[in-house]
């Protein structure tokens, strides 16, 4: 199992909509099977992937906080004919900041520990990380084998990149085989600004995915609650979509 946490510390850069339909992708298409997790207490995986009906068993939270020590008790079949897997977020997530990882009331390993049990369960793990650094985000980068950064293109993300990666060293501590496989732009349109922008990235050494193009398809994919993949498939984004799994599958990338 590949465990790839989708991660940036800014918000509303379309680290959700990448899950989503990373993991329709992957399920349909190249028949994989894709566990999702839910590490962000706005929950807007979990609901995209609801049926309405709230979730009666464990959530990630109950992971965290040692309530369940087994991964099994807190999986959900989700999305269309349930092909998808997903441990939920729930609001208590919130309350789990990184103090209380450093006073023993959360364990930021157990979430690697759950995992290691459904291994063999699974070819791709994703994870739906929060913009923030808290307990939740260190259990992601702590889990997980590979880090992607979808980026929204401007000055303001640029500059924040350098604070993502001092995250990312210090769980190195922690984790020292993870990899950042790269730098997704998300919301991409032509513009020489933003040409210009992928150029920084790959001046920091860092691989650049090919981008994901803006979409109004993106907002409408959500009231719908179903993928680019079915939803929409010749959209630009469904389509850079395509391209960016292919990428990811082929393992095009510099690590
Ligand atoms: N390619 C795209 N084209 C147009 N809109 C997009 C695109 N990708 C994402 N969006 C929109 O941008 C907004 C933010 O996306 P999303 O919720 O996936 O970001 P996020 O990084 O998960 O946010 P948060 O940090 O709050 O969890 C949403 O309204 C989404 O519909
Ligand atoms: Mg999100």
């Amino acid at each position: 199992m590949r465990t790839i946490a989708i991660l940036n510390l800014k918000g509303g850069v379309a680290k959700t909509t990448t899950v989503i339909n990373a993991a329709a992708i992957l399920a349909e298409d190249y028949k994989q099977r894709v566990l999702l997790i839910d590490a962000d207490s706005q929950c807007n995986l979990t609901e995209f992937f609801s049926d309405g009906k709230p979730y009666t068993g464990d959530t990630l939270a109950d992971i965290l906080r040692g309530y369940t020590w087994s991964a099994q008790k807190a999986l959900y079949l989700v999305g269309p004919e349930m092909s998808l897997t997903i441990i939920p977020a729930s609001e208590t997530l919130m309350d789990l900041d990184l103090t209380k990882a450093e006073s023993g009331e959360v364990n930021v390993k157990v979430l690697k520990d759950c995992l290691s049990e459904v291994q063999d369960d699974y070819d791709y793990c994703l994870i739906d990380c929060p913009p923030a650094f808290n307990a939740a985000s260190a259990a992601a980068l702590v889990a997980a084998d590979e880090v992607i950064i979808p980026i929204k293109l401007d000055a303001f993300s640029l500059r924040g990149m350098v604070n993502l990666f001092r995250q990312i060293k210090n769980m190195r501590a922690i984790n020292p085989k993870i990899k950042i496989m790269g730098c997704l732009p998300t919301m991409y349109y032509n513009s020489k600004s933003l040409t210009e922008a992928v150029e920084v990235l790959k001046k920091n050494r860092l691989h650049v995915f090919s981008p994901i193009r803006r979409s109004n398809k993106v907002d409408e994919m959500t009231f719908a609650q179903e993928a680019l993949n079915t939803f929409s498939p010749r959209s630009a984004a469904g389509v850079d979509y395509r391209t960016f799994v292919k990428e990811l599958v082929g393992g095009a990338n510099n690590g």
